[in-house]
């Protein structure tokens, strides 16, 4: 990572100074962070300090206390509900830990869903059926998510927030549920969809395998982000080591609740009858 990165100057997204908690208990404080373009940043910390609610706060989802959240310089805490969702859509991927596919769509309906949304996105056909080809999919395109295993309905959730071709896909725990195998696939994935696309990565995760290989690499402790690492292993080392001493311990008392919105902000498929109609 350059000097340069660390500023942030070329950042994709970036949030500055945010605060964030839930009544009187604050959550993050005056965290910033920048997203740079093709960078996979991984963030660890322990269960309940706030990781998801950073992907929250990250993606436009839930309102800091303070501070702003800037794309490409723009500060999307100004803008409408409308310009905020459409910027979600366009520009942002979600893999949600527990996947969040529809349950009354096939795997491939669900690939193609986000496209379908926006009615502005060009046709996404021949990118779904790109997708499923690259993930090995094709057998189980036409089945329900009940009939699915952990690791296929993990890559048709992947398929599905690159649909898109977003800038950035914030992902929660990602290969928290899956085996060993299935998850080193999905971590391969990750690095050749960097790649390929040039999409950049947030990853929220206790899996060394993606702490390893990351190029960048944030701890969240009492509230704060420490830059662990700019580049893999040597941070891995260095995490492990530290035992991460970032102390400041909350003193801070957030000064209103953060609106509750949630994650899974999708429409029900029943208003998509009104949209761009999914076919096989
Ligand atoms: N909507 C909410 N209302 C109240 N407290 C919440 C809400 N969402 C999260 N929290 C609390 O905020 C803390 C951080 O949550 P979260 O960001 O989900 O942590 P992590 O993802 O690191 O496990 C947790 O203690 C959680 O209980
Ligand atoms: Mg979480």
């Amino acid at each position: 990572m350059t000097e340069k990165e660390n500023h942030g100057t070329n950042a994709i997204l970036k949030i500055e100074g945010v605060s964030a908690g839930f009544g009187k208990r604050e959550i993050l404080s005056d965290v910033s962070l920048s997203v740079m373009p093709a960078r996979i940043m991984a963030i660890t910390g322990k269960s309940g300090s706030g990781k998801s609610t950073l992907l929250g706060i990250l993606s436009g989802l839930l309102e800091p206390q303070s501070g702003r959240v800037l794309y490409n310089d723009d500060d999307i805490l100004k803008w409408f509900d409308f310009k905020r969702s459409r910027f979600r859509n366009r520009h942002i991927g979600f893999i949600f830990q527990f996947f969040n596919l529809l349950p009354d769509m096939t795997a491939y309906q669900n690939i193609l869903y986000p496209s379908a949304l926006n009615v502005f996105s060009k046709d996404r056909r021949g990118d779904a059926e790109y997708l499923i080809r690259q993930m090995g999919l094709e057998t189980i395109r036409n089945q329900y998510p009940s009939t699915l295993s952990g690791g296929e309905l993990q890559r048709v959730a992947i398929a599905r927030a690159i649909i898109n071709k977003p800038k950035i896909v914030l992902a929660d725990e990602p290969t928290g549920n899956l085996d060993e195998a299935t998850a080193n696939g999905i971590i391969d994935l990750f690095f050749e969809i960097k790649e390929r696309y040039g999409i950049s990565f947030v990853i929220v995760t206790h899996d060394h395998r993606i702490v390893e290989r990351a190029d960048v690499h944030y701890h969240l402790e009492d509230g704060r982000l420490s830059l662990i690492s700019g580049k893999g292993s040597a941070g891995l080392r260095r995490f492990a080591q530290s035992g991460i001493t970032t102390a400041a311990p909350k003193t801070k008392v957030a000064k209103k609740t953060a609106a509750k919105k949630t994650p899974a902000k999708k429409a029900s498929p029943k208003k998509n009858s009104a949209r761009k109609k999914i076919r096989k």
